[in-house]
């Protein structure tokens, strides 16, 4: 997504935005030194461990370990995507984002006249619900599942006539209609490239994204004929792992929801909606991605899971915990309904009523409480080996929450079951030992061990003073230079000597959507180099020129290799000479 928008236009964002005023709106802000400190907001605490860094456009929390640029804040805090952030800032500092690049997806067809064809498709379908001569047997089918005309309404049910080109013949009739209803998925080629219609005699919901574009359908057969199920194929505008069926609906009605509810098919969603549960989504065949509950996480307070009460649906919630944890955000919740065998929201609605399935959703079972009872059961928590091996199983997952609240909480949950430590909790697993864990040095080895390489303490000075790349003198062919994040070092050289007034926020901005992005954060939240500014400039300099001087050390020794195999060329020699004369104790090769 980072990609439609201009990374220039993101380098001027960053520089006209304070991250002090953003911040201090929103948790109020204290100047102490040359930072601002205030308590977390990402975490409860009463000491304020939460700093913002005017200079380096930069927040950090000791306490919980959050941090990021201003974007990022806004994403973390407001519950934003990139682009929504983004969006926001520009209209508070009043900067129009250039939509030069508009297009979704630069590749493939133009996806513009898709959802074109696909709206008149849906207009279609729903005449035919009205008109066609086969069309009563689909109302009556609706009726026996008792959907109401509002219902219907609101959602747009349809129905695909019998038949294999209708679609095309009421469609198709522009030069391009054709190749835009394949595209759509709206039409299929046979084997002998022959089109016809996707859907055939079937009741079609109309899917519509949050935006409010019909980008797909179902459709439902009328009898019990397989498949029993169609959805529009993956096209340039349908995603199943990324759209919801129904959440357009919900949010028409309010945009903030206390409580939203994921069910398994389209059905579901009517049942429910035509009593008056307005606020239940379905995914479309597929497991819940974290694509679907990013915006669900936004949207609603609570986000509750309803899944069969077998052993699948089991299954079922266990992954959706797995993806539900990197997506949590402070402030919103995740729970698990498990219904009676045999029963899905549909036929528990009408036979129950709502006031029966409301209950059951209001007393689900909360997220952590669900994640612990499921680890329990695997393990013997009255000996110290079974409390042990929770810890084992609960790290990886733990390692999933975004920092805050929550994270902490599922931490404090572990520890009292376990009765551990979380020093002991490391010991036990055999983790790496963390700083807070006494161990005893091992002198031989730990200083060299610990000093961090020539290139990170470079990459970690420009991350805290950016100014200081902006001027230096990089040395040419530092480039041939093999070793782990020379490239790096000089991407951001350039990137400084290419724009000198980058902050620190502005650079991370640049890697925000790679993998190297991660690192240079934690980088910024060290402390920085205790040095002058000119300092820091020599201390810079000195480091390229040690760097250089592994780099001579580096082609001495492929000369020497290569001088004792083959002949050297002309330029060669030439070069392995002046090596030579410089290495100590080198001596001139003649
Ligand atoms: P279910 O088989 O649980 O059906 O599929 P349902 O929602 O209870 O349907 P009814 O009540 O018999 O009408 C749940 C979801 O799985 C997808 C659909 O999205 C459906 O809503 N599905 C199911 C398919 O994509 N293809 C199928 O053949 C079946
Ligand atoms: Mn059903």
């Amino acid at each position: 997504m980072a990609g439609l928008i201009p990374q220039e236009f993101i380098d001027d964002l960053v520089a006209r935005v304070d991250i002090v005023e953003l911040i201090d709106e929103l948790v109020h802000l204290k100047k102490a030194g040359r930072e601002y400190k205030a308590c977390c907001p990402f975490h409860d605490e009463k000491t304020p461990s939460f700093t913002v860094s005017a200079d380096k456009q930069f927040y950090h929390c000791f306490g919980c370990g959050a941090h990021g640029t201003a974007i990022g804040f806004l994403m973390e805090y407001s519950h934003l995507d990139f682009v929504e952030a983004v969006e926001e800032l520009a209209s508070r500092v009043g900067m129009d984002i250039p939509r030069g690049g508009d297009t979704p997806r630069p590749r493939g067809p133009d996806s513009t006249p898709l959802y074109a064809m696909l709206e008149q498709a849906r207009g279609y379908f729903r005449q035919q619900l009205a008109g066609h001569p086969a069309a009563p047997e689909a109302r009556h089918y609706l009726e026996r599942r008792e959907l109401d005309a509002k219902i219907l309404e609101r959602f747009e049910i349809g129905y695909a006539p019998p038949g294999w080109n209708n679609l095309l013949r009421v469609l198709g009739k522009a030069p391009e209609a054709g190749q835009q209803l394949l595209d759509a998925g709206l039409i299929t080629e046979g084997s002998r490239n022959e089109p016809y219609d996707r859907f055939r005699d079937r009741v079609i919901f109309p899917i519509r994204d949050r935006r409010g574009r019909v980008v797909g359908f179902g459709g439902r057969v009328l009898k019990d004929d397989t498949p029993k199920y169609l959805n529009s194929p993956e096209t340039p505008v349908f995603h199943k792992g990324r759209e919801l069926y129904g959440l357009y609906q919900a949010l028409q009605i309010q945009g903030h929801w206390p409580r939203l509810v994921v069910v398994e098919g389209y059905t579901d969603v009517l049942a429910l909606a035509a009593r008056g549960i307005d606020y239940a989504v379905a995914t479309l065949g597929t497991a819940v991605t974290e694509e679907h509950l990013k915006p669900l996480f936004r949207l609603a307070d609570e986000v509750v899971f309803c899944f069969d009460g077998d052993r699948a649906g089991q299954k079922a919630a266990w992954r959706t915990v797995e993806v539900a944890l990197p997506a949590l955000r402070d402030g919103c919740q995740a729970a698990f309904v498990f219904l009676p065998e045999g029963e899905d929201p549909d036929s528990l609605i009408r036979r129950l009523g709502p006031e029966d399935f409301e209950q059951r959703v209001a007393s689900a079972s909360g997220l952590t409480e669900f994640l612990f009872s499921h680890l329990q059961e695997q393990v013997d928590l009255s000996s110290l080996d079974g409390r042990a091996r929770l810890a084992g199983l609960a790290r990886p997952l733990v390692e999933k929450i975004p920092p805050g609240a929550l994270r902490q909480l599922v931490i404090k949950r572990l520890g009292s079951l376990t009765g551990l430590e979380s020093a002991e909790i490391d010991e036990v697993v055999g983790r790496p030992s963390s700083p807070t864990r006494p161990s005893r040095p091992r002198i031989s080895q730990s200083t060299d061990r610990q000093r961090p390489s020539l290139v990170r303490s470079a990459i970690q000075l420009l991350i805290h003073h950016p100014e200081v790349g902006a001027t230096a003198a990089i040395p040419v062919d530092l480039d041939k230079l093999e070793l782990a994040g020379t490239s790096l070092l000089l991407e951001i050289l350039g990137l400084l000597a290419e724009k000198p007034s980058l902050s620190t926020a502005g650079i991370l901005e640049h890697f925000r959507d790679r993998p190297e992005g991660r690192h240079l954060t934690q980088l910024a939240t060290l402390a920085p180099p205790a040095l002058s500014s000119e300092g820091l400039s020599q201390e810079l300099q000195d480091i390229l020129a040690r760097l250089l001087r592994k780099l001579e050390e580096q082609r001495y020794r492929h000369l020497a290799q290569k001088c004792g195999n083959t002949a050297l060329s002309e330029a060669e020699k030439e070069e392995y000479r002046r090596l030579c004369s410089a290495m100590p104790g080198g001596e001139n090769p003649g």
